[in-house]
């Protein structure tokens, strides 16, 4: 393989989704392997280590990037995972020669993260279909149209929402992954503010919210509800809820990647917006490995019951994500993406 065309595909992959657009992934070149590696790019705030299930369904949706380009050129490649707790995370070998000109696939460019509000009307039939059918090894789609079920699920992202909002760590997180300036922006990584399509009064709200010491004074008046009440006024209208539930078993996560970023590549392919909710899932995360905010274990252990009866969860399956899904009303600013010398390195 000639490393202009493992250049092409690793820029490919790194369009993948992230939390925060932290992009946790390394891709390194060694003859005519790809491996992929964690890289923790800002420490000091980051919340998601290399087993944690954010980070997992990044390295899926990487993967997914991946597997498009090489079918889209015609190369073939074959995937060795590794075993859970170590790195790299798997390794690709391809086979055969790189064509003459790299062919990027039709979806990765297109796939992005949509804050601004859509249309009430429901999705094409066709369209809710094949996204509902899709599955990924143990990962399949649980896709949320019915008026009374969406609404039960929005209340469940609320309840969520309020945890989130009463972390500090978490807080730190989203305030380090904060992009505004120009040269911030420039950066690549991280929330560029434009991206987040804040309502008139939302900068402010923000600079308020922005000291964790204000904060917790501001969450002793009930702050936290009254914001966890704003973050789902778009969910809240959307036409449709799309989750992707299954095994949460060792890095089955990397399946849930994979599935993720597929089906938000197909809805944004055909028009459709779409929009990430992690909170249910992160929450529920945190209960489990006791990183909740304290004082909210009770109430989000009822969360994780009602989603499983809403959801439909057999034993060892999980929430990994809520999709909004609609038609857009409007074009969103698109998040960039690190230079590819930070993404990609090649062996000597
Ligand atoms: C694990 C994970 C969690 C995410 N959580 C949210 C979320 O709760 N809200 C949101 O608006 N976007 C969320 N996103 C979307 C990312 O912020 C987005 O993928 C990233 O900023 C890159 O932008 P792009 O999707 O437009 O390429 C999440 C993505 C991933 C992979």
């Amino acid at each position: 393989m000639n490393k202009d065309f493992l250049e092409q595909l690793a820029a490919c992959a790194a369009l993948a989704p992230s939390a925060d657009n932290c992009q946790p992934w390394r891709m390194r070149a060694a003859g005519d392997a790809l491996e992929l590696h964690y890289v923790s790019r800002h420490p000091e705030t980051n919340v998601f280590g290399p087993d944690s299930h954010a980070t997992l369904l990044s390295i899926g949706g990487l993967a997914e990037n991946i597997d498009a380009a090489l079918a889209a050129n015609g190369v073939r490649g074959q995937w060795e995972w590794s075993a859970a707790g170590t790195q790299p995370y798997g390794r690709l070998q391809l086979a055969g020669t790189a064509p003459a000109r790299f062919a990027a696939p039709a979806g990765a460019g297109v796939r992005h993260t949509n804050r601004l509000p859509f249309r009430t009307d429901a999705l094409a039939p066709d369209l809710a279909a094949r996204a509902a059918s899709e599955r990924e090894g143990a990962q399949r789609v649980v896709l949320l149209q019915d008026g009374a079920a969406r609404k039960a699920l929005v209340k469940l992202v609320r309840l969520s929402s309020e945890a989130r909002f009463c972390n500090r760590d978490l807080h730190r997180w989203l305030f380090g992954s904060l992009r505004k300036t120009p040269q911030e922006v420039d950066s690549g990584d991280g929330l560029d503010v434009a991206t987040l399509g804040l309502p008139p009064g939302g900068e402010a709200l923000m600079a308020l919210m922005s000291s964790w010491k204000r904060m917790e004074t501001l969450n002793r008046i009930g702050a936290y509800k009254f914001l966890a009440m704003t973050e789902v006024g778009l969910i809240s209208a959307a036409p449709a809820l799309l989750c992707v539930v299954g095994s949460g078993a060792g890095r089955d996560s990397v399946d849930a990647g994979r599935l993720l970023t597929r089906v938000w590549t197909q809805l944004n392919a055909a028009g459709a917006a779409v929009q990430p909710y992690y909170v249910v899932s992160d929450q529920i995360n945190r209960l489990h490995d006791g990183s909740l905010a304290a004082g909210f274990d009770a109430r989000i252990g009822a969360v994780e019951g009602e989603m499983r009866c809403l959801l439909g969860l057999a034993p060892g399956e999980m929430l990994h994500m809520i999709l909004r899904v609609g038609y857009p009303k409007g074009t969103p600013a698109r998040s960039r993406r690190l230079p590819l010398d930070q993404v990609f390195v090649s062996a000597p």
